[in-house]
């Protein structure tokens, strides 16, 4: 079991790269599965969630060689073609995401249902209901989806809610479809216009990628490509709101600056400095941190990603703040963590009124979840003393090396092994 060992409070200050972007590479990786030529995917993040699809897809068939961070998928190995495991989908929900494709591909997926998760159930009616209204026929037993269809069609589909797994599952499915698709109500993260520029370069016909409606036309086949993944806008935004936490001053290089348009908005009304360059961001605090409410939501909104994060910061801002959660239903478990660092945050349904600011202390605390994991490494920065985070596997998940990033700006971290 691993944990960090935190000595507080640091002022971070510096310059880091980001890493590319973990929602964006799993779906990209799933993609492999939809062609007989190898994909080469470039900036992959060395985490953990991409090492378990990689595996996954191992047993569906699919090699994989890793360099740095290029990673090359190469279809056609060994591996049983069309069953996706408990064992590996409970590890990383994101399994779900070889559904879609191997449907397409192959006429049939077995695939775990995924269960709930730490921040909340997580349903994927949404996936099978728009995977049977192209055709397909889903049933429920033992576990598992088992979904079937020889070909399937295209047809209209309008989503319940924007699900950006759904939308992603989808536009693979109807990428090999026969006839157009068209989806609509679809989720418009930028981690789905990066799926959608990959399937157009191995010859998927889609429009509309990044707004409401999406209109694909099936093709019969598609071939290889290559493509970089786009910068983790998460990351990024984990790094700044930890400069601003700190009263530091960080630039983050090789990140995109229209992706985190919420969260910087949110920071320069809350009294941070924000200078955007060519591919840069950089963040300054020098006065005092002002309270500012959020509300997540779906992309262009406030990313519930990053919610965890901005309520560390919120505990050390002058006022009180409302934090609302509206994407997940469970995902305030930080709360009694920062509690015990001293935070005042009182929890109303899926209100958190955060009352600051709060001098925090150093406390052993326990991660659950790899945002709040995230939201208790930047307490822990600004807090007096020890902090020690508990079950970081959760944070490996996610952020690449988050240590030596951290001490590349300042920070007093350590990685301890048990
Ligand atoms: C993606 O999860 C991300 N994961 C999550 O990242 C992120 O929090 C989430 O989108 C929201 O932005 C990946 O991209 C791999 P959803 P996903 O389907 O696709 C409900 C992180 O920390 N819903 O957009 O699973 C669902 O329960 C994480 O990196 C249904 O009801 O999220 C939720 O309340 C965790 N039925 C809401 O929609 C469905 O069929 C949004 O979920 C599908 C979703």
């Amino acid at each position: 079991m691993n944990r960090f060992h935190i000595q507080g409070p640091n002022r971070l200050a510096g310059t880091i790269e980001a890493g590319g972007a973990k929602n964006a590479t799993l779906p990209a990786m799933a993609a492999s599965l939809l062609t007989d030529e190898p994909l080469v995917l470039r900036r992959v993040p060395r985490v953990q969630d991409i090492r378990t699809m990689a595996r996954l897809l191992e047993h569906l068939g699919v090699e994989n060689e890793a360099d740095d961070e290029v990673v090359r998928l190469v279809p056609g190995g060994p591996g049983r073609p069309d069953d996706a495991p408990y064992e590996l989908v409970k590890q990383m929900r994101a399994g779900v995401l070889v559904l879609g494709p191997l449907l397409a591909r192959r006429g049939h997926a077995r695939v775990s249902l995924p269960g709930g998760c730490a921040i909340g159930v997580r349903p994927i009616d949404q996936h099978l209901a728009g995977l049977e209204a192209l055709g397909a026929e889903v049933t429920l037993e033992h576990g598992y989806v088992d979904a079937r269809a020889k070909q399937l069609v295209g047809a209209r589909y309008r989503f319940g809610m924007p699900t950006v797994g759904g939308t992603e599952n989808l536009l693979m499915a109807a990428a090999l479809a026969r006839g157009t698709t068209r989806l609509e109500n679809c989720a418009r993260e930028p981690e789905i216009v990066d799926l959608a520029r990959l399937l157009a370069r191995m010859g998927a016909q889609i429009e509309g990628a990044g707004q409401d409606t999406i209109k694909i036309q099936g093709v019969e086949s598609l071939s290889g490509a290559e493509h970089s993944i786009i910068a983790d806008r998460i990351e990024t935004g984990t790094y700044l709101v930890a400069a601003a936490m700190t009263g530091g001053d960080v630039t983050v290089t090789g990140t995109r600056a229209a992706d985190l348009a919420p969260l910087l908005e949110k920071l320069a009304e809350a009294g941070c400095r924000i200078e955007l360059g060519d591919d840069s961001l950089r963040l300054s605090l020098e006065g005092p941190l002002r309270a500012r409410d959020v509300v997540t939501a779906p992309h262009p909104g406030f990313p519930t990603d990053l919610q965890a994060q901005y309520m560390a910061l919120m505990t050390q801002a002058d006022g009180v703040s409302t934090i609302c959660e509206t994407v997940f239903e469970n995902r305030f478990q930080h709360v009694p963590e920062l509690g015990r660092m001293g935070a005042h945050i009182e929890i109303d349904g899926s209100y958190a009124r955060v009352h600051g600011p709060t001098g925090l202390s150093g406390a052993k605390v326990m991660a659950t979840d790899l945002r709040a994991s995230a939201c208790l490494v930047l307490a822990g920065l600004a807090a007096e003393g020890r902090t020690v985070v508990d079950r970081i596997y959760h944070l490996d998940r996610g952020y690449e090396a988050m240590e030596h990033k951290l001490r590349a700006l300042g920070a007093r971290v350590e990685r301890v092994s048990e």
